[in-house]
Formats: C-alpha cells, structure tokens, sequence
C-alpha cells in the first residue's frame, strides 16, 4: 500500500511518536529528524498545548533595533524575522529621526467589534432599531459573560446595527464593541456573540449564522508621527522630495501600495510576532484598513512642513494584547515585553505602530537614494555563501567576494568555496 496522509487519532500520539510517523512518510534521514527533536526555548509540552499535532518547534532570528525615542522615552526594540534589513532599516531610520524628538504616538482605546450575522430578517430595518432598543439588555447580557473584565473597566460599551446588501439579499450586522483592556481579546468578545446570537436570532425574527470578531479592528486604531529634519539631508535634498513621491505613487497605486505596505509591515509583523501576538489578524485588519476608502492606499502619509522637515504619519488598527494566549505562554514573549518595558496593551500597539512607520521611513529613504539592493546585498551574499556550504571564515570572505564582483549568485559562490578550500 502507498503512503496515506490519513492518520486516524494523530492527536492522540505523543510527539515523538508523531515524529516517527511524519519520518517515516517523508522519508526523513536520522539527521533530519535529530533536527526536529532539538529543543529551543519554547519547551516541547509548552508547545504540544499551544497546537495541535506538534512534532517540534520553529525558531526565527530575535534581532534588537537601536536608537528608537517614542513620546520621550528610550526604547530597544525587538523583531523577530527571517528577512535581513529590517533589523538595520528600523535602527538606521530611527537614528535619523531623533534630531526632530523621535516619534509621537496615540491611541484610539482598545475596543474589538464582534459581529452578529441575522439572515432571512423580513423587517431588517426594524429590526434594527428594535436591536438598538435593546441596548441595555445586549449589553448586559454580553458583560454577564466577562465579570472580570468588566471589573477592571473594560466590557461590551455600545452596540451598532448595519443592514448590509449581499448576494443572498439583506443582512442584518449587529456590531458589538467590546473594550478588551490588556487582551487582544478575541476569546472575550467571541463568547460574547456566542452568547447573544439567540437573543439577536428572536428579536430579529432571522436566523443568525455567524458571530465573530472582525479583524478589522478600526476602532482599534494606534496614530504614530515623526518629523525629520531637512539637515538630516544634507547634500541629498532630491532623496527626501523623492520620498514623498514615493508615497503619493504607492497612495494612488495598488501595485505599488501593496509592497510599500509590506514593508511597513515588515516592522510591525516582526514585533507582533516577538511579543507572541496574532500576525495574521493584526496583518488582515492592516490591509482590509488600507482599503477602507475603496481603493488599497498607503498606511503612512509623507509630506513638508514649513521648515521644510519631512512629516511622517500612520494609523492602523492594532489589535495587540499583552495577556493570554502566546503571549503569556511563549517563554520569549515575557522577556521581549520586559526588554520593551510595557505596561499596557495599548503602549505596546503604540510602538508597534511607531516601528511600522519608522520601517517604512528606512524603505523609502533607500529607495529614493541607492535602492534597496546595496544595503541588502551583504547580508543576502552571507545567506548565499552559507547555502552554498561555506562555514566560519569563509562565509565573510566569500559574501566580501560577491558583493565585490557584483554577482552574488549560488553558482559563484560554490565556484569560490572550492578554490579557497583548495588554496
Ligand atoms: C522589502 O521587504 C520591503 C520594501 O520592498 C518596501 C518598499 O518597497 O517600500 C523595501
């Protein structure tokens, strides 16, 4: 019999009973399955309880970036990410930014909307305004669900109803905005909705589907802002007027908006995944916030002000929490925040933010000079060199080589691994 993917109780096994399995499937050498069986610092029953059908861990660089000021005060900040130069855009642009006081932040609170979906509603905008009646009930029936939440002054607060066109007609959308404090909160709000779905399915006369958080968490947003001095380019005043084309061509252009976003959230995503928080949520409500205008637009605004210093802004949800989840149970994540030094979710979002913009404040300053490649070429010809096989010395003097000749290529470098082992 051929080898099958259908693996009855797959769960049930330990983790080194998985591994022999997966092993065996793919053919795995004793090597390679040595490699899954090292241990990092996530503990292997820390990670068995984090997901499902673990067979080992997954480690990525932890890099610190210099030089960040954010409303007054030093911060290092820690990303953890496979790409090289975002570590050293993030410290270099952070460093630019200083003369002009570092970066400002504020916040909009830390409020989740949950979503109710009511279908097949024969009044939807009755039942709108009769929902809106019930506001009180709603919310007292949402914060029976989370005493303790609401003890430390956060809860569902308010309530917005929506009729919505759909292929399959009007929807009737209540949305419950819940202030989750210190939790990313996607479990509190979610019970929540669990709970109301009756009580919105019998006062709208619908059947109700759907009841979840939304990712885009626009109520949810953190504001960051720099000013950089006009000194800071001297003798290269082109490179800041080009960065403000920069922006207004990824503002005005999908194409381009897309990879000056990723950009930005080259930063943010590095410290959402430090901090053990929810890159795919925080990454969905960036983008779906990007497009909130119909059309997908730059994150950031870039503009002169009447020195003629260069004016960086950014607003996107952050829906970050510094309880629950990985973010308690990733023994790295409790060192990073204490390396951050926060105390609030909202602090934490704050300078999330702060990096987005600083990162995107990097990008385009190389971009509008040399490009991105020169300042990405040492670190990628090391990467090139190691792949080849090059280890200790040689990786440096190989990637040196390349970057040299201008061909940082595997070719090139397994070409002059084997010279400078025969030499
Ligand atoms: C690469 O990871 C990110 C950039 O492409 C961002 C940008 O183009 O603005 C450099």
């Amino acid at each position: 019999m051929g080898k099958t993917s259908r693996i009855s109780g797959f769960h049930k096994l330990t983790v080194e009973e998985r591994l022999k399995i997966v092993s065996e499937f793919a053919g795995l050498s004793d090597d390679e399955a040595a490699l899954l069986k090292k241990r990092g610092h996530l503990d292997i029953q820390t990670a068995d309880r984090m997901i499902e059908n673990v067979i080992g861990t997954f480690e990525l660089p932890l890099g610190i970036a210099a030089n960040m000021i954010i409303n007054g005060k030093e911060y290092l900040i820690p990303m953890a990410v496979e790409e090289s130069s975002v570590v050293a855009g993030v410290t270099n642009a952070a460093r630019i930014a200083r003369s002009g006081g570092g970066f400002f932040t504020s916040n909009t609170g830390p409020l989740m909307i949950a979503q109710i979906q009511a279908v097949d509603v024969k009044d939807p905008f009755g039942a709108k305004l009769r929902l809106y009646e019930k506001k009180d009930e709603i919310l007292r029936i949402a914060n029976e669900q989370d005493p303790i939440l609401v003890k430390i002054g956060g809860g569902a607060k308010n309530i917005e109803v929506r009729v919505i066109e759909t292929a399959f007609g009007q929807m009737v959308i209540v949305h419950l905005i819940v202030d989750t404090r210190d939790a990313m909160g996607a479990n509190a709000v979610n019970t929540m909705a669990e709970t109301l779905a009756p009580y919105v399915g019998e006062w709208t006369g619908g059947r109700v589907y759907l009841r979840i958080l939304s990712n885009l968490a626009d109520r949810r947003l953190v504001r960051a802002r720099v000013r950089v001095k006009k000194e800071e380019f001297k003798g290269a005043e082109d490179v800041l007027e080009g960065m403000i084309y920069a922006w207004a061509f990824a503002d005005a252009d999908p194409y381009r908006a897309a990879t000056h976003n990723k950009g930005i959230m080259n930063g943010i995503s590095a410290m959402v995944i430090a901090t053990g928080n929810d890159f795919r949520a925080i990454e969905a409500g960036a983008h779906a916030y990007a497009s909130r205008t119909g059309r997908y637009r730059s994150l950031t605004h870039w503009e002169k002000d009447q020195n003629g210093d260069l004016i960086g802004t950014i607003e996107v949800p952050m829906a970050v929490g510094l309880v629950g989840g990985a973010t308690k149970m990733h023994p790295i994540s409790g060192v990073v925040i204490k390396i951050l030094g926060v105390k609030t979710a909202t602090e934490l979002g704050e300078i999330i933010g702060a990096v987005g913009l600083c990162q995107n404040l990097a990008a385009l300053r190389a971009l509008a000079a040399e490009g991105i490649q020169k300042g990405h070429m040492s670190l990628h010809a090391k990467n090139i060199a190691v792949s080849a096989g090059a280890t200790g010395d040689l990786i440096d003097v190989i990637a040196k080589r390349m970057v040299e000749e201008g061909t940082i290529r595997m070719d090139r470098a397994q070409e002059l691994l084997k010279e400078l082992k025969k030499g």
